[in-house]
């Protein structure tokens, strides 16, 4: 699948973005949500155009994020967590504006991104819609996207592996889309899967600050399912 200009888009908005690091971690985890999230869709019985739609919203979800680059990456001392956590949530809205400006992008890839952390069960944001009332393509991306952050290193803990992410989610299970939620399962325990498990792999490479790295289970036993420490904000 080509995302030639969804990687373009990323580079000239990651411009603003201070430490290397953060563009590589941000184009790492949008290559991995979009494989994921078109072998779920594959999975699911979708067309080809749905794949190729998923593939894109996968690859730009938080491209809202780098609209607040300098708060959400500017790695400031001013700016208390719960003030940028607050910030964080506004993402997905941002997402649509950009995507609108770019006038690239059809109304359905907007609405997956709009929604992409919107639960099941309406503990997500930004509406706290619930079933149905979210885009199908959101539940897939809402997945993928917390399966990619859960198998990936964050500044304050080590990447969890697989299957610890896969018993992690479903502890949570009640947050995601029943069918879309089997239809992951499958992809990760099935032969294709070695093609996202490659660019997970490539992603845990790059470096992480000198900062240490906590025992990843340790943090999952004393966090227990706060969404900040499963770091998919
Ligand atoms: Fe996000």
């Amino acid at each position: 699948m080509n995302l030639e200009r969804e990687r373009q888009l990323i580079a000239r908005m990651g411009a603003r973005l201070t430490v290397e690091r953060d563009l590589r971690d941000f184009c790492a985890h949008g290559e991995i949500v979009s494989a994921l999230a078109v072998l779920v869709a594959k999975a699911l019985g979708e067309d080809e155009a749905f794949c190729e739609e998923i593939g894109v919203a996968g690859m730009l979800h938080d491209i809202g994020k780098l609209e607040l680059a300098d708060v959400i990456y500017g790695h400031r001392d001013d700016i208390l967590a719960v003030e940028r956590s607050k910030y964080v949530r506004m993402h997905p809205t941002l997402g649509i504006d950009v995507l609108r400006k770019e006038g690239a992008y059809s109304e359905d890839v907007i609405s997956f991104i709009a929604n992409h952390h919107e639960n099941c069960d309406g503990t997500g944001y930004p509406h706290h819609i619930e079933g149905d009332e979210i885009p199908y393509g959101a539940k897939i991306l809402r997945v993928c996207d917390v399966f990619a952050a859960l198998v990936s290193n964050r500044t304050y803990r080590a990447a969890f592996s697989v299957d610890t992410a896969v018993e992690m989610m479903i502890d949570d299970v009640r947050e995601y889309d029943m069918r879309v939620f089997l239809a992951f399962l499958r992809v990760v325990y099935g032969p294709e899967f070695a093609s996202v498990k490659a660019l997970i792999d490539r992603a845990l490479t790059i470096e992480v600050d000198d900062m240490p790295l906590v025992e990843a289970n340790a943090v999952a036993a004393s966090h227990g399912e706060h969404a900040g420490d499963r770091g998919d904000e």
